[in-house]
């Protein structure tokens, strides 16, 4: 059966019907691959291939953002005194955080609808690699890597699971995500990669604590197969299609 496109749009939480309709005459809307503007075009939700900004819409209803998370915000729908992480994406029915970054952390956040891939994203049962890019108060020690492979204990009833551990040399890649404040003044051994697949409190802040040094930035760059844009700056979003098959 055929719907209009500003209803099909709405349906899939991509906006209210007046947000929806104003990104269709922004000419962000591909039906089949061609452009459309007019929010009345009929579309069939079985065979149509639809797309917001090149990223296709789930005809399940579904919806899912790859949020770049600004620090100063905060991962719930609703708060009394902080902004949420809900004010950076269009207001859909039903959106929720996947997952908790904490107030100071930045990076990738996923913000969806899809109750069961949040699911999946964060059961420990999955084992979903998330990636933290950290700057320390101090250079790390190459021992790390031994520690965080085996669990070292951070104060809950069981030590962490094995983690990846890898210490960025100046000319690294990832180096690219810092905040270029972090980027100018960074001694060598500061900036590591850690890779977890739980997601206890703090769990970040606390490993590092453990072995004696205090994160002064952090960063989410991966969770799953998603990576974050580099292009994608702080507080933007775009719409994605979590994969969780090939990770
Ligand atoms: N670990 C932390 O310590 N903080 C985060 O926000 C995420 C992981």
């Amino acid at each position: 059966m055929q719907i209009r496109l500003d209803k099909f749009l709405a349906d899939a939480g991509i906006g209210t019907r007046r947000e929806v309709k104003s990104i269709i005459k922004k000419k962000a809307v591909t039906v089949n691959g061609d452009c459309v503007v007019k929010p009345e075009t009929k579309v069939d939700p079985d065979t149509d291939e639809v797309s917001v900004n090149g990223s296709s819409v789930s005809p399940r209803g579904t919806v899912t953002y790859l949020l770049h998370k600004p620090a100063g915000y905060v991962c719930a729908t609703e708060d009394s005194r902080f902004p949420t992480v809900m004010e950076l994406v269009p207001r859909g029915r039903d959106l929720f955080p996947v997952g908790r970054l904490d107030k100071d952390t930045e990076g990738l956040l996923l913000i969806t609808n899809d109750g069961a891939m949040a699911h999946r994203m964060l059961s420990p049962r999955s084992h979903v690699d998330k990636t933290y890019l950290a700057v320390l108060d101090r250079p790390a020690e190459e021992k790390y890597a031994v520690l965080f492979e085996k669990g070292v204990e951070i104060g809950d009833d069981t030590p962490t699971l094995p983690a990846k551990f890898e210490i960025c040399d100046m000319r690294h890649p990832a180096l690219e995500y810092l905040p270029e404040e972090y980027r100018i003044n960074l001694n060598p051994g500061q900036a590591v990669l850690l890779t977890i697949h739980e997601g206890r409190y703090h769990q970040v802040k606390r490993m590092f604590q453990a072995v004696g040094r205090e994160v002064i930035y952090l960063k989410r760059v991966s969770f799953g197969q998603l990576v974050l844009p580099l292009s994608l700056k702080k507080g933007e979003a775009v719409l994605c299609q979590p994969d969780l098959q090939s990770s």
